[in-house]
């Protein structure tokens, strides 16, 4: 395929948003080829489906790395070798920093579940809960350096109820999440997207197309 854009994926646990990219490409939707995966955790189930798809991955301990930047630059050293145009990181638990973020300019993805600017950071979703919103959801954006900010690229909302459970609500974000960060990485490989003053212009892109609303719980009484 012509223009494979070259991924490089963040990861720290079990990596079911990794299966749901490894699963678009493998299925000729995505235009994109994973070069290396990254994990900050070496009990990270996420290694156990690179091995299986023949991915070539690596451990990086940060307890090794004398600084959070040196840490973050020893990545983004691993990342250029491989030749890889965009960071994608899924399920990464930690805040990127500088020397990534200026190795990749634009150029880092991070996926959150939860309607951001809403409950970022630990436990989006139990957050969601606490609150008893009605609407809740996911939010895949650029990297910036804070915790879960950044220009936002697409949003799926879900229905809450009351009576959810943390683990529900999770489970019906999480089908959301394997959606949107494909689609998103995809636009990112068509060229499509453009940051201007903070926020995401989306090429071709009608506004309605930019965020998806789940079915609604049903006819629970
Ligand atoms: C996902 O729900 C992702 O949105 C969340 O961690 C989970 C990882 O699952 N990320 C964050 O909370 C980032 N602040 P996965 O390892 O199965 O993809």
């Amino acid at each position: 395929m012509a223009n494979m854009l070259n991924l490089g994926i963040l990861a720290s646990g079990r990596g079911s948003n990794f299966q749901a990219i490894i699963d678009e490409i493998e299925a000729g939707s995505l235009p994109a080829a994973i070069k290396l995966l990254i994990v900050d955790n070496a009990g990270a189930y996420a290694v156990e489906r690179a091995k299986k798809h023949a991915i070539d991955y690596l451990y990086l301990d940060p307890k090794a790395s004398p600084t959070k930047d040196a840490y973050f630059s020893a990545m983004a050293l691993e990342l250029k070798k491989r030749g890889v145009e965009l960071v994608v990181l899924a399920g990464f638990m930690r805040i990127v920093r500088k020397p990534l973020l200026d190795a990749f300019p634009n150029s880092i993805l991070n996926i959150h579940p939860a309607l951001l600017p809403s409950f970022p950071g630990l436990h989006g979703q139990e957050q969601a809960v606490r609150h008893g919103v009605r609407i809740s959801g996911c939010t895949v954006h650029f990297v910036d350096g804070g915790m879960d900010t950044g220009p936002i690229i697409i949003q799926a909302a879900v229905p809450v109820s009351p009576a959810d459970t943390e683990d529900e609500l999770s489970e019906r974000i999480l089908k959301m999440e394997h959606r949107i960060y494909p689609e998103a990485i995809r636009l990112y490989a068509e060229g499509r997207l453009h940051v201007a003053d903070g926020a995401v212009e989306i090429s071709g892109y009608e506004m309605h197309d930019s965020y998806i609303v789940n079915p609604p719980l049903g006819n629970r009484k």
